[in-house]
């Protein structure tokens, strides 16, 4: 059987995962399926700003250097995670007692320093994440309550400074639909292009969740940033369910990957399609959301569930 990367090729799409580096390190199985099944890659972990500056001034970028080394041996392109975010910040920031000069200046340097680091081997950076509160206030972080609302013109106009061929993304989580937070999404990208500010696209992260019930409107909202001129991404695709896993659940869990990847072959622009993680074996969500996950395409076995042959016959069937 062809795999996902190839019948995405066909809409002109790029399919791609989160890689975990420690099971990429470890177990030969999601290795193969990283390589084979997907064109490309975002780090779930080891280019986010604790894992880069430990220490002050002490960098390792050790293990997303071997992260885009992978990929450049797969034929892959490789989605930069993550610039700015107020989460999974190195401890010596959080603590620190900087003036707002001074924190302005270590941001500017971590975003100059990391983009030309990876300057040529990123394909898309996600310069600021999650940025917005469900009713589309900006959300309380250190950058806005130090730097105020322009740190985020700042970190895409840094950005581009450092490799002006970089595509820049905003990114965030349910923004997938129409509502307060992706219009205030939409307000301020189109206020960003307005302004010249270079921003190239928006991510939607697209985590569901079938106790939820599945979003509709998807494509809709996906369209009217496609008229702004910018490039669309699904950027963190899975859907949990209460565990334990069952036919129906798993029915529903495929229709809501179906419901992600059609929305992104509807507009132009789309053009990438990510899961964070592909196997049940490695996810983030039975630790922050106990008693829920098997939220991936395949199961902790390796063996591929409804969610990953719907995707296929979707990208087959256009
Ligand atoms: O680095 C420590 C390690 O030293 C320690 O031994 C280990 C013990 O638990 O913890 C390690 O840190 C963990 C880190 O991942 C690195 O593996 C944290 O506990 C864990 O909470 C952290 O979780 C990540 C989460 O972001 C935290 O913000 C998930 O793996 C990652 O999937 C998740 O990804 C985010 C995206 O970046 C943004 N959008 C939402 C998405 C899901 O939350």
């Amino acid at each position: 059987d062809r795999p996902l990367r190839q019948l995405a090729a066909d809409d002109h799409l790029r399919v791609g995962t989160a890689v975990d580096m420690s099971a990429l390190a470890d177990d030969a199985a999601y290795r193969r399926l990283a390589g084979s099944e997907f064109s490309t890659v975002t780090p779930e972990n080891v280019m986010k700003w604790e894992a880069i500056e430990p220490r002050q001034g002490e960098y390792d970028y050790a293990p997303a250097d071997r992260l885009v080394d992978f990929a450049r041996k797969h034929g892959q392109k490789v989605r930069g995670h993550v610039l700015v975010w107020h989460n999974q910040l190195p401890s010596w920031l959080t603590s620190g007692d900087f003036s707002a000069d001074q924190l302005r200046e270590i941001l500017h340097r971590h975003i100059t320093d990391t983009v030309r680091h990876f300057k040529g081997r990123v394909w898309q950076w996600d310069v600021v994440n999650e940025a917005f509160n469900e009713d589309g206030t900006l959300r309380d972080s250190i950058w806005l309550r130090e730097l105020g609302p322009g740190y985020i013109a700042d970190a895409f106009r840094w950005a581009h400074e450092a490799d002006p061929h970089a595509l820049l993304f905003y990114n965030d989580y349910n923004t997938e639909w129409t509502g307060p937070k992706s219009d205030a999404v939409h307000d301020l990208v189109g206020r960003l292009r307005a302004e010249g500010v270079p921003v190239d696209g928006v991510g939607f992260q697209g985590h569901l969740g079938i106790q939820y019930g599945l979003p509709t409107g998807m494509a809709a909202n996906f369209a009217r940033f496609d008229k702004l001129g910018l490039a669309t991404a699904v950027t963190e695709a899975d859907v949990r369910m209460p565990l334990p896993a069952d036919a129906d659940k798993l029915a529903t869990q495929a229709e809501g990957y179906r419901l992600l990847l059609d929305a992104c072959l509807r507009t132009r622009h789309c053009i990438s399609f990510t899961v964070w993680g592909f196997t049940d074996k490695y996810s983030w969500v039975p630790g922050t959301f106990p008693g829920e996950g098997a939220a991936n395409l395949y199961d902790e076995g390796y063996r591929p569930k409804p969610a990953y042959r719907t995707l296929r016959s979707e990208l087959a069937g256009r």
